[in-house]
C-alpha cells in the first residue's frame, strides 16, 4: 500500500489523499484543498521553517535526538580523527574520499589559489581601523564576485570548479587581512610551504620572522576545529546561501550572504558570546546565581540548546577533549573552570533537562580560540573560514537539482487592505513634533 494521508477538511467534509514520501508530505499538494474554486488553497505557516524541508540533500545527517553528525555517510568522529580539513572539504563538494591523486591535485590547487588580488588591499583600506573583521570580512567576500566575473557563468562546470577552490583558497587570506587591518598591522601573505590551518595562524601572527611556522599540535587543533565547522546542513547561513543561490546569483554573491547569516549572535556570534558571558561570571562562586539569572529568563545561557541536537552535540564533545590538549600548551585558562562548573550544573538542572538544552559546538569553541591567541571578534571569522566548503557544496548541490525554484516564501496578510489615500496636508496627527532628534549611536557620531 502506498503511503498516503488522508486529510478531511472540516470546513467542506471534503477528504483528500496526500502522498507521504520520505515522511514528508509535499507543501503544493496541500494548495488543492480549497472552500470555493477560487481560493488560493491551503498553505503551511512555519516562521523559522521549523518543520519544513527545503531541499533533498546528500551531503550531511544529523540526528538531533541521537546526537549523531555525518558528511556523506561518514562519521564526524571519525573525520575529525583520520582525516585533515581539506579532504573534508573535497568529501563534501565531490560526495568521495579523494584518492591519494585527487587529494594531492585538490590541495595543490587550493594552495595556488590563496593569493588575493592586490586591489582587495586597496579596497580593505577604506574601513575604519576598528571596524569589525566580520564586518570586513562579508565585503570582501561580497567583492570577490567583481574580481572573478567569471564567475556568473555557473553553468559552466569548470567556472563553478573554480569558484569553489578560490573561496575556500581565499577565505583564510581574507579572513586574516581581516584581523590585521583592525589591528592596523600590515597585511601576511600565504605561504605556501604552510598547511591550511598553520598558513591562516601565520598570516595572523607573523611579524618580523623571515619564516613562520606555528606549532604544529596547534595547528592541528585548529584544523579540526575547522573540520567540525565544516557543514551543518540546513541551518541559518547555509539556507541564505541557498536561498540568495536560487536566484542564481554569482557563488561569491551567494555565499557573502552566508557570510552575513553567520554574523549573528544567534548563529556564528554564538562562541564569542559565549565567552562575555563567562568572564561576565567571573569566578566559579557567581555560576548558580548566574543561572537562577536564566531560569528567570532574565540571562541566555549561550552555547547551550540548539534547534536540530535534542542531546550532547557530538562536535561539543569533540572539542571538549581538544580544550584540554590545547590548555595543556598554552596554559590554563581560569574561564575553563566556569565553564566546566556552568556544564555540570546546568546538566543538573531539570529546567534544562526538560527542555533538552545541552552545550552546542560554541560551547567550548571560543576557549580554544582564545588559547590559540585569537581575538574574540574573529571568533565568527574562523566560523566562516571551513563552513564556506559547506557553503559552496550545498550551493553546488542545489545548483545540480532540477526541483530547486527560487526560493520565495509565502506570507499571510494581517495589514489593511484598499484604504483610501489621504494627502499629506490632510493627515491627522499632532501639530508639531517635540522633543529631542533620535539619538545617533555613539561610534556613528565619532566618524565624519
Ligand atoms: N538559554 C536559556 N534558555 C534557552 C536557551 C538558552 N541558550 N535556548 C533555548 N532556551 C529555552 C527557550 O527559552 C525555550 O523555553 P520555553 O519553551 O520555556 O519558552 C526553550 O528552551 C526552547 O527554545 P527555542 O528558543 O524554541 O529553541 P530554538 O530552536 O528556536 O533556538 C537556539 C535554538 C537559537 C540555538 C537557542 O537555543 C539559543 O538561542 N541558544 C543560545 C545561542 C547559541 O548558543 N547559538 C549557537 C547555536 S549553534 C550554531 O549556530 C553553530
Amino acid at each position: 500500500m502506498a503511503d498516503t494521508l488522508t486529510i478531511t477538511d472540516n470546513r467542506t467534509g471534503k477528504s483528500y489523499e496526500i502522498d507521504v514520501t520520505d515522511e514528508t508530505v509535499r507543501g503544493l499538494d496541500l494548495r488543492q484543498i480549497k472552500v470555493e474554486e477560487d481560493d488560493f488553497g491551503l498553505m503551511v505557516y512555519d516562521p523559522g521553517y521549523t518543520n519544513t524541508a527545503s531541499c533533498r540533500s546528500a551531503i550531511t545527517y544529523i540526528d538531533g535526538e541521537a546526537g549523531v553528525l555525518q558528511h556523506r555517510g561518514y562519521p564526524i568522529e571519525e573525520l575529525c580523527e583520520k582525516s585533515s580539513y581539506l579532504e573534508v572539504a573535497y568529501l563534501l563538494v565531490f560526495g568521495e574520499l579523494p584518492t591519494g591523486p585527487q587529494l594531492e591535485r585538490w590541495v595543490y590547487d587550493v594552495t595556488h589559489h590563496t593569493f588575493v588580488h592586490e586591489d582587495m588591499k586597496a579596497f580593505y583600506r577604506g574601513f575604519r581601523h576598528d571596524a569589525h573583521p566580520m564586518g570586513i570580512l562579508l565585503a570582501g567576500v561580497g567583492a570577490m564576485s567583481t574580481f572573478y566575473p567569471d564567475g556568473k557563468q555557473i553553468e559552466d562546470e569548470e567556472e563553478r570548479y573554480m569558484a569553489a577552490i578560490r573561496l575556500i583558497a581565499k577565505m583564510p587570506t581574507l579572513a586574516a587581512f581581516s584581523y590585521r587591518h583592525s589591528l592596523g598591522l600590515p597585511y601576511v601573505y600565504p605561504d605556501n610551504d604552510l598547511g591550511y590551518a598553520a598558513n591562516f595562524l601565520a598570516m595572523m601572527r607573523r611579524m618580523t620572522e623571515i619564516k613562520y611556522a606555528p606549532d604544529e599540535r596547534l595547528a592541528k587543533a585548529l584544523d579540526v576545529l575547522f573540520i567540525l565547522h565544516a557543514d551543518h546542513e540546513q541551518n541559518c547561513s547555509t539556507a541564505a546561501v541557498r536561498a540568495v543561490g536560487s536566484s542564481q546569483v554569482d557563488p561569491y554573491s551567494a555565499v557573502a550572504a552566508g557570510v552575513a547569516a553567520l554574523y549573528g549572535p544567534l548563529h556564528g556570534g554564538a562562541n564569542e558570546a559565549v565567552l562575555r558571558m563567562l568572564r561576565r561570571i567571573e569566578k566559579v562562586e557567581n555560576v548558580p546565581d548566574f543561572l537562577e539569572g536564566v531560569k528567570s529568563r532574565e540571562e541566555k545561557l549561550m552555547g547551550f540548546g540548539h534547534r536540530v541536537y535534542k542531546n550532547y552535540d557530538p562536535r561539543a564533545r569533540i572539542i571538549k577533549k581538544h580544550v584540554d590538549e590545547v590548555l595543556a600548551l598554552t596554559g590554563d585558562n581560569p574561564l575553563l573552570d566556569i565553564a566546566t562548573e556552568l556544564e555540570k550544573r546546568a546538566l543538573e538542572d531539570e529546567y534544562f533537562t526538560s527542555r533538552r538544552l545541552y552545550p552546542n559546538v560554541d560551547y567550548y569553541s571560543g576557549l580554544i580560540y582564545e588559547a590559540l591567541g585569537i581575538p574574540s571578534e574573529m571568533f565568527t571569522v574562523i566560523f566562516a573560514i571551513p563552513r564556506t566548503s559547506g557553503w559552496i557544496a550545498q550551493w553546488m548541490e542545489m545548483h545540480g537539482d532540477s526541483e530547486q525554484r527560487i526560493a520565495r516564501p509565502r506570507q499571510i496578510y494581517t495589514g489593511e487592505r484598499d484604504r483610501t489615500y489621504v494627502d499629506v496636508a490632510d493627515r491627522e496627527g499632532p501639530e508639531k513634533i517635540t522633543g529631542p532628534p533620535a539619538r545617533r549611536p555613539v561610534r556613528a557620531r565619532r566618524g565624519a
